[in-house]
Formats: structure tokens, C-alpha cells, sequence
């Protein structure tokens, strides 16, 4: 067995250079993802040569961060087995990481295979993958079959590990191949990555669901709750931080409820702790927190950090208890509100946001002033508003009750135009002072300007040149512009 240790990029690119050929690929991972890779390699190298080109990929993400973390998972790959990235999809290997948390997100890929058809018809070398949370479901991948069998590779959620084992069952195969596993309580551990920022990641700290509120699709596509084991975080962060890394974004459906089920469970906030000890690791965001799963012991330890940054993303969905008990949210809008003193009591400059759906089944006028009200009471810094959308296999699909579109539009506009009014003048609360910035790109329209991160998630744009990317400074808060400030570099 190889030092645990040590497996990290650099020594990933040797074990895969390593890795046999003429015998049969190991069973055990991740070796046998290596010796895939280096197969793929092999593979891609012969077309390559054909072609005399280099081959090229696009990876395009719908979804949540999740998705965008397991994107960097397939461009770790693509990148080890030859690719280099396209700047779109006119390339020889497309893939789409799909959701279908909401009906559009859905509807949009299919809009988009139309397109791709068109280019790989140009292209006859191109590869289209389909991956992801919609994958999972299987009217999905009944349609694709019959309609769009033009797709190379469909696989889902929880066997993304074995990517370049599928590339290469697709890469010698002249039919679609398709892998869906309905659930898995297995997590293969050192895998290649490739971020997108230099000095920020996301790290998963868990995988899937178990809350299954009504509305949601997402514990059916993403399985059962597992946690990542704290080892395997730490030396994760710790290898990000050798590697440039002061920011990190710890990734979960309810990270609140991390650890319960390991063989020593632990909590949040005690991993949150082991976290922050590690040196030159400067950041630590998180998300999603459950409001249920939030416990006192968080609080406690966000107020004492001088890492974990000043921001709570704290979906409500609701403020009517009525619909929160039909949503199965296991909290009411008392319950609720009372959490949100208790944490702006132990920090009172902490940033709110918040995710709210407008229009579930049954929502009365009363119930939908109850989340007006909420908000109101709250004041978010800013909040996601969604359109109530029927996500078929949830309980709420089956509800009776369905709102009409005209009501539901009318209530989403009204408090769409609450929240953003609220989320002004929160925003503008810091005027006048000095802040910490992560710094983070330079400004696409006016490149005199950099771009840089405050702790409560806000934006700031300052004058600055590019050698400050990555870097923590210190920013005068000018003025605010609606959910951005204009602000001046100090010290
Ligand atoms: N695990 C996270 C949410 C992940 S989905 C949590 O519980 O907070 C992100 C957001 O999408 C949810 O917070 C919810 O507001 C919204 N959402 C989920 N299912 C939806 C549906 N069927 N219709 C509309 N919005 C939905
Ligand atoms: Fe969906 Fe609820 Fe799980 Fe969030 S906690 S992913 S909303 S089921
Ligand atoms: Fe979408 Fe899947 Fe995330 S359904 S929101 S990409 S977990």
C-alpha cells in the first residue's frame, strides 16, 4: 500500500505513469482509475496523432457548487489523459454536468443538445458526455436513448469516480454507454482536480441528502447522507494551502448534519475547529446550512474564529409554518426567527442570505405574507427566489393545490422587489469602512480595477493591478451600488 500521504497531483501524474498495461486493470481504487487514465492516454495520444492536432474538451456546469466541484473532478482527468481545454463547445469532447433541481434547468440542456448535434455532425471525431443529477432520473435517460442517440456517454452521481474507466469504454465503443448506479455508500478518495481558481476551492465534506423535504429532487439524485472522513478533508485543505489555497468553501446539501453517521462521529463545528488550525489557510466559507441542524456549539464557534467568514447561507423556503410542515422543513417560522437572534445576538455583523420558493402547493396569499413578513423581520443581505417547480417522484407533485402561473408570477414579483430593496440597504451598512478583501480577478470592463471578496460575501471593486490576485488586502468601502461597492486599497 502506498503512503497515503503522498498521493497528491505531482505523485497522482507518477502513479499513473506507473501503472501497467499489459496486465489487467487492478480492482482496487483509485489504482484502477490510474490505470485507466494512463489507457485513455494512450488512446487519445493514437487520435491525436491521426489528427495531428491536439484534442480539445469543454466542460459546461448546471447546478450548485457541488456540480461545479465535480466538474473540476473531470477536468482533473481530461487534463491527465490528454485534452486541453477548448474555449467552447466546438470541441472533441463535450460534457454537460446537468441539474434538475428546477423544471429550466432541465429544459435548457435538451436545448442545448440540439446545438451540440449540429457541431458533432461537423466533427464527426467529437465525444458528447452527459453527466449529473438529471442523469439520475431514468425518463432521462430513456428519452436520450430514443431521441438523442447522438450522445456517446450518460453516467450520474455517484459513479463520477470512474470517469476515465467510462472515457474509455466510450473512446473504443461505437454505441452510447451508459452508466447509472441508483445509489452508493462508497467514496474513493485521491483523485486528480483541476481548479478553477488558484487560490479558492470547494471541498466536499459530504455527499447526498437524507432530509427529503417535499419539494426537492435532490436526495433521489444524489443519494443517501455520507460524510467525508475528517482525515481525508484535512489533508485535502492541507495539500490546497501547499498548493496556493487561502480560501476554502466546505460543500454539503446540510453540512450541519456532517459526521453523524461516521464510525466516530463527529460534529460540524468540531471539524470546523480541526480546520482552522491549519496553517495558511486563511478563509473558511460553508454550505448549506439546514436551519433544523444548526446548533448552538456552530454559533459558538463561528463567533470565536478568525477564519470562518462572516456570512450564514440560511435557506427558508417558507415563513409560513403551515407550508414549512408540508415541505417536511422540520422548523417553523417561530423556530426560525429565533435561530436568527440567537446568531445575530453572538455576531451581530454577519451577513444573511437565504433561498425562498414562491408558490408551493397550497400557498395561500396569508402563508406567502407570512415569508414577506420574514424577510422583513430578517432583513437578508440578499436571498434566492424561486418559482415553485413539480419535480415528478416528489411528494409536493402529488399535492393537490397546484398554484396557478398568473398567482404565482404576481407573488414572485412582489417579493423579489421586497427583498432587493432590503438587500440595499443592507449592503450599504458598511460604508465608510475598511475591510479585508480576498482579491480575486480583474475587472472585465475597466482592467484598471480589481475585483476582490469581503468576508460577508459582498463584492468590491477597487483600483489595483493583477499581481494582488490571491491576496488579502485591506479596502476602503466608498460607496455602495446596489449589491457591489466602489472602494480604495489602504495600507
Ligand atoms: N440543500 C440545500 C438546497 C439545495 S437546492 C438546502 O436545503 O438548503 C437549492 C435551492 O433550490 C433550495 O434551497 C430551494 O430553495 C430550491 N429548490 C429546490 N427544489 C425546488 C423546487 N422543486 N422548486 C423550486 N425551487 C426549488
Ligand atoms: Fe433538498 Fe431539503 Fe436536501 Fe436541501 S435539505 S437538498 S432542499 S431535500
Ligand atoms: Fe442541481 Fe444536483 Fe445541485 S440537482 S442544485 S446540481 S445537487
Amino acid at each position: 500500500m502506498e503512503n497515503k500521504e503522498l498521493i497528491f497531483d505531482s505523485n497522482i501524474d507518477k502513479l499513473i505513469e506507473s501503472a501497467d498495461l499489459t496486465r489487467e486493470a487492478p480492482t482496487e481504487e483509485p489504482y484502477r482509475q490510474y490505470w485507466f487514465m494512463k489507457k485513455a492516454r494512450e488512446l487519445t495520444e493514437e487520435k491525436s496523432r491521426e489528427l495531428n492536432r491536439r484534442l480539445t474538451f469543454c466542460v459546461n456546469t448546471f447546478g450548485c457548487q457541488m456540480n461545479a466541484r465535480d466538474s473540476e473532478k473531470l477536468v482533473g482527468v481530461l487534463e491527465r489523459i490528454g485534452y486541453v481545454e477548448a474555449p467552447d463547445e466546438n470541441a472533441d469532447f463535450v460534457i454537460y454536468n446537468t441539474c434538475t433541481v428546477r423544471e429550466n434547468a432541465n429544459l435548457r440542456v435538451y436545448g442545448r443538445l440540439g446545438y451540440l448535434h449540429s457541431l458533432k455532425k461537423k466533427n464527426p471525431h467529437m465525444m458528447i458526455g452527459l453527466c449529473g443529477c438529471m442523469m439520475q432520473e431514468p425518463q432521462v435517460v430513456e428519452k436520450l436513448k430514443k431521441s438523442y442517440s447522438f450522445v456517446n456517454l450518460i453516467f450520474g452521481t455517484h459513479n463520477i469516480y470512474k470517469f476515465a474507466e467510462l472515457v474509455v469504454a466510450a473512446l473504443t465503443n461505437n454505441r452510447m454507454v451508459i452508466d447509472i448506479w441508483k445509489d452508493t455508500d462508497k467514496i474513493v478518495e485521491d483523485l486528480p482536480s483541476e481548479r478553477k481558481y488558484p487560490f479558492k476551492s470547494g471541498v466536499n465534506i459530504m455527499f447526498g441528502c437524507n432530509n427529503f423535504c417535499s419539494y426537492c429532487i435532490v436526495p433521489y439524485v444524489r443519494g443517501r447522507e455520507r460524510s467525508r472522513n475528517p482525515k481525508d478533508i484535512i489533508r485535502e485543505i492541507e495539500h490546497l494551502v501547499a498548493d496556493g489555497v487561502v480560501e476554502v468553501m466546505l460543500l454539503g446539501q446540510n453540512v450541519n448534519s456532517y459526521g453523524k453517521n461516521l464510525e466516530e462521529p463527529m460534529t460540524f463545528a468540531q471539524l470546523l475547529q480541526e480546520i482552522e488550525k491549519i496553517e495558511g489557510l486563511e478563509r473558511i466559507r460553508f454550505m448549506t446550512s439546514h436551519p433544523k441542524d444548526l446548533s448552538d456549539e456552530l454559533i459558538e464557534v463561528m463567533k470565536n474564529s478568525k477564519k470562518i467568514c462572516r456570512h450564514l447561507h440560511l435557506p427558508l423556503q417558507s415563513g409560513s409554518s403551515e407550508i414549512l410542515k408540508k415541505m417536511n422543513r422540520k422548523y417553523d417560522k417561530e423556530q426560525y426567527l429565533n435561530l436568527v437572534e440567537r446568531i445575530r445576538k453572538a455576531m451581530p455583523d454577519i451577513s444573511l442570505t437565504t433561498d425562498i420558493i414562491v408558490g408551493f402547493p397550497g400557498e395561500t396569499e396569508e402563508d406567502f405574507l407570512e415569508t414577506v413578513d420574514v424577510v422583513e423581520k430578517v432583513r437578508y443581505d440578499s436571498a434566492f427566489t424561486f418559482i415553485y417547480s413539480k419535480r415528478t417522484g416528489t411528494p409536493a407533485a402529488a399535492m393537490e393545490n397546484q398554484i396557478p402561473e398568473d398567482v404565482v408570477k404576481d407573488r414572485f414579483d412582489r417579493l423579489l422587489a421586497r427583498v432587493q430593496e432590503i438587500g440595499r440597504s443592507m449592503s450599504a451598512r458598511y460604508t465608510g469602512t475598511v475591510q479585508e478583501v480576498l482579491v480575486e480577478e480583474q475587472n472585465s470592463q475597466d482592467t484598471h480595477l480589481m475585483t476582490g471578496r469581503l468576508s460577508n460575501n459582498l463584492v468590491v471593486h477597487f483600483e489595483g493591478d493583477t499581481s494582488l490576485i490571491g491576496k488579502l488586502c485591506q479596502v476602503r468601502l466608498d460607496e455602495c451600488r446596489g449589491f457591489y461597492y466602489m472602494g480604495t486599497k489602504v495600507g
